[in-house]
């Protein structure tokens, strides 16, 4: 089986760009940071706080995740509930980087990460994936681009959805998550040692998408 780990911080266009790829390459697309966000927005639910982690693995029981692969797009319903466009939400992000921080998660959702890259082709993204799910992964990737080069293309969306933005908030936004997803002592965000480094920053995104491509390809 081939498997491609694509890892690195928020707004980086990891899911867009291994959606995309995923489709063209004939791989299933397995966005792992979805599963964060679901566990994330049941504890919100539930009225919460997501970092504590106490309270957090004392939920864990109740949440039953399903993960469906349909058409290439991932389906995830949270105790038979679809909640694929619910995680979205700004403080989901938020919740899913203060859970992702709580080791009983990380091993609560380890097997079923595992288990998708079993029996197929995946293509998988998310923070840890290249040095801890599929260390073993044919391709990883360590796809990247500055703060400001992020909070700029995270801020055009939005306006673009006719949200309220403030390009500050944004940064400052990204700057935290970014923080909490290196400092955290299980599983921090980092580059595995045999990770290729594909820095965005200064192309746009058909380029970045050419240039991923490229690098998987020629690592396969
Ligand atoms: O990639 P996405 O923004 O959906 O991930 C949300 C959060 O889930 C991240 O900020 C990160 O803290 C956490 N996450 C993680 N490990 C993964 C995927 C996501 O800790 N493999």
């Amino acid at each position: 089986m081939v498997s491609v780990a694509i890892d690195g911080p928020s707004g980086a266009g990891k899911s867009s760009m291994a959606k995309r790829l995923a489709a063209e390459l004939g791989y299933t697309y397995v966005d792992t940071g979805a599963m964060y966000r679901s566990v994330g927005l049941y504890a919100l639910r539930a009225g919460k706080d997501p970092a504590d982690n106490a309270a957090v693995e004392a939920l864990l029981p109740q949440i039953h995740l399903d993960i469906l692969l349909k058409d290439g797009t991932q389906h995830v319903l949270l105790n038979g509930e679809d909640v694929s466009s619910a995680i979205r939400a700004e403080e989901v992000g938020m919740a899913a980087s203060a859970v992702g921080a709580n080791p009983a998660v990380r091993a609560f959702l380890l097997d079923t990460q595992r288990n998708l890259a079993k029996s197929r082709d995946v293509l998988m993204d998310g923070r840890d994936i290249g040095t801890v799910v599929l260390p073993d992964a044919t391709v990883k990737i360590f796809l990247t681009a500055s703060p400001e080069a992020r909070a700029q293309r995270r801020f055009a969306e939005l306006q673009a959805k006719g949200e309220q933005a403030d390009f500050e908030t944004v940064l400052a936004d990204i700057r935290r998550r970014d923080d909490q997803d290196t400092h955290r002592a299980t599983a921090p965000l980092r580059r595995a040692d045999d990770a290729v480094l594909v820095d965005t920053s200064e192309l746009d995104i058909e380029q970045s998408f050419a240039l991923l491509k490229q690098t998987i390809l020629d690592h396969i």
